[in-house]
Order: structure tokens, then C-alpha cells, then sequence
């Protein structure tokens, strides 16, 4: 199998890297601008195309690796290029196969393969791959081909259904991105209280990093500690008093969800008082 990458960026890099370290099928890079692709083709000593037909021609499996709103594009001047029997893929969290349309005209085979990981470097992102699940969806007949090129590069991966896509990434989201504007409000609130620069890192890392820890440890449940679990009422309030604009919003919204678990962890307490509290929307 030749596996070739439309877009010489962050994922393309990394992926077309770990193909080429652990299979030696990379045929090579197409992108935007030439030195990217000459760039990505030198870091994994494989070949740039200064067209897009001959990557294409040269390629078993293509990896549309351009950003989500591009990919439509891409695909539009792929489709009526002799691609029966190949491999479509694109690399987007919350886009599904279907984003090729009427592939099935084509005779190639169309799937999405989505690493569960924020790749942020072109160049050393690659050595973290194999420590995400992928997810990938598609072509039925042919996911197996997806999952074993995945396999023997030792990427774990699993199949997810095309219509939940963008629940998968949405909730993808809530545990990294908005993880870091957690950490945010945290650091906004901390310098109200006269924190410098210099003392967050101390303040937040053993709390954030303990709780990570500890929630993939044993789950959220056994994990949760805190006024919201104590069913303190009078913390809660004086919290919800001392917080404004989003900050009280976003307390407020996840101690809702917090309670929740406190619930089902002391189904023999009584949480209705702090439900009201907490559902009263008034700043
Ligand atoms: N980064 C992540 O954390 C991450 C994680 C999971 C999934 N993804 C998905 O992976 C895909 C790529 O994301 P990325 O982060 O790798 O993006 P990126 O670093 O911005 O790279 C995108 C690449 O696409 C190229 N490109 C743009 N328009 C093009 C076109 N019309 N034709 C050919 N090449 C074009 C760019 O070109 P030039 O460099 O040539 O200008 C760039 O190299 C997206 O679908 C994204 O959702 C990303």
C-alpha cells in the first residue's frame, strides 16, 4: 500500500512520519504552498508532488489533511480523477465520511480516521500518536484495510458510527479544550487573589494534575471530593456570591453536573436545597 497526504501540516506530517518510520509506504505530500509539501517530503524522506493528479496516480490511500472547511474543496477536484478502488480518508474530529459526496459514483472507498490527540507540532508530534485511540468510520466493506495500516503502526483504533460524529467530538472538546479555559477561570479568579505569575503553576499543577490522575484511576464517582459532594451549602453560596459574570456561570453550570454525580455517589442525601441554589441563575 502507498499512502499519500493532501496537506502538509500538523496531522499530515506527524501521521505521513509514523507511516513511513513503521511501514515504508509513504509515497508522499501535495499541499498548498510547495515548500510545505518539499518540507514534509524531506522530514520523512519521501517525494513532494507539484500536482495534485500525480499524488493521487501514485497513491493507494490519500489522507485529506487540510482544515475541515477546505476538505469539500480538496475532494471537489479529487473526484473526477481516476480514483476507483482507493482509499479516501480525512483526518476531521467532527466530519464524517459522508463529507464525500457521491464517492460511491467514483468506485472509491471513503472514511474519516480522527486521533483522539492535540497535535500541535509538524515535526515531533508523531512520537505521541500511538498513545491516542483513533477513531474511524466509513466504508464498511473496507474499514478492515483502515484499521490494520492503523494496527501496524501501532495505533489502537476503533469504530464509531458516522451519525454521532459531532457528539464525539463535542465531547472530545470538553475534555481538552475547555479543560484549558477551566484552568483559565482558575488563573483569572487566582489573580484576584494576589497571585503572581510565577506561584500558578505551583498553585494549580497538584490539583489538576491529582484529579486527572485520579479520575482515570478510579473513575469520577470514587474520585469527586469537595463542598459540592459534602452537600456544604453555605461554601457553595458564598462561592456563587464572591464569583460574577462567566466565572460564576461556569462555576455554577459544573457544580450542576458535579452534584449530579454526588448524587448517584449518596443516593441517601438530601441535595434538593443546593439544586436550588445552584439552579437560581441570578448573579
Ligand atoms: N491539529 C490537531 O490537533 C488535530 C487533531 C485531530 C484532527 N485534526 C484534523 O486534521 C486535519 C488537519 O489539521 P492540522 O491541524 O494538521 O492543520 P494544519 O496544521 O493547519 O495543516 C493544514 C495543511 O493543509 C494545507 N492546505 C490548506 N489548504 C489546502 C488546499 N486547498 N490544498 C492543499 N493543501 C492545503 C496547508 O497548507 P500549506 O502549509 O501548504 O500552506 C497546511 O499545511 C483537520 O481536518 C483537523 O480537524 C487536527
Amino acid at each position: 500500500m502507498k499512502v499519500g497526504f493532501v496537506g502538509a501540516g500538523k496531522v499530515g506530517c506527524s501521521l505521513g512520519m509514523l507511516f513511513a518510520e513503521t511501514q515504508h509506504i509513504l509515497a508522499g505530500y501535495y499541499s498548498r504552498t510547495s515548500t510545505s509539501a518539499e518540507d514534509a517530503a524531506d522530514f520523512t524522506k519521501s517525494k513532494h508532488f507539484q500536482n495534485l493528479e500525480t499524488l493521487i496516480e501514485e497513491s493507494d490511500t490519500v489522507f485529506i489533511t487540510v482544515p475541515d472547511d477546505v476538505i469539500p474543496m480538496v475532494w471537489d477536484s479529487i473526484k473526477h480523477m481516476n480514483i476507483a478502488g482507493k482509499m479516501i480518508c480525512h483526518c476531521s474530529g467532527s466530519l464524517s465520511s459522508k463529507i464525500f459526496k457521491d464517492i460511491e459514483e467514483t468506485g472509491a472507498f471513503g472514511f474519516s480516521v480522527h486521533p483522539l490527540l492535540a497535535v500541535s507540532d509538524r515535526y515531533r508530534s508523531y512520537q505521541e500518536l500511538p498513545k491516542a485511540l483513533f477513531t474511524i468510520e466509513g466504508n464498511e466493506h473496507h474499514i478492515d484495510e483502515i484499521k490494520s495500516l492503523l494496527d501496524k503502526s501501532g495505533i489502537k483504533s476503533v469504530t464509531i458510527d458516522a451519525s454521532v460524529k459531532t457528539r464525539y467530538h463535542g465531547a472530545a472538546v470538553m475534555c481538552s479544550n475547555l479543560v484549558v479555559a477551566l484552568v483559565q477561570a482558575t488563573q483569572d479568579e487566582l489573580r484576584k487573589c494576589g497571585f503572581a505569575e510565577d506561584q500558578m503553576s505551583d498553585a494549580i499543577a497538584p490539583l489538576l494534575a491529582g484529579n486527572v490522575q485520579k479520575v482515570l484511576n478510579v473513575g469520577t464517582k470514587a474520585a469527586l471530593t469537595g463542598p459540592i459532594e459534602r452537600n456544604d451549602l453555605g461554601t457553595v453560596a458564598k462561592h456563587l456570591d464572591t464569583f460574577t459574570g462567566i466565572d460564576r456561570d461556569i462555576y455554577r453550570i459544573l457544580s450542576i453536573k458535579t452534584m449530579e454525580i454526588a448524587k448517584e455517589k449518596h443516593p441517601q442525601s438530601d441535595y434538593s436545597k443546593l439544586e436550588l441554589l445552584l439552579n437560581n441563575q441570578e448573579d
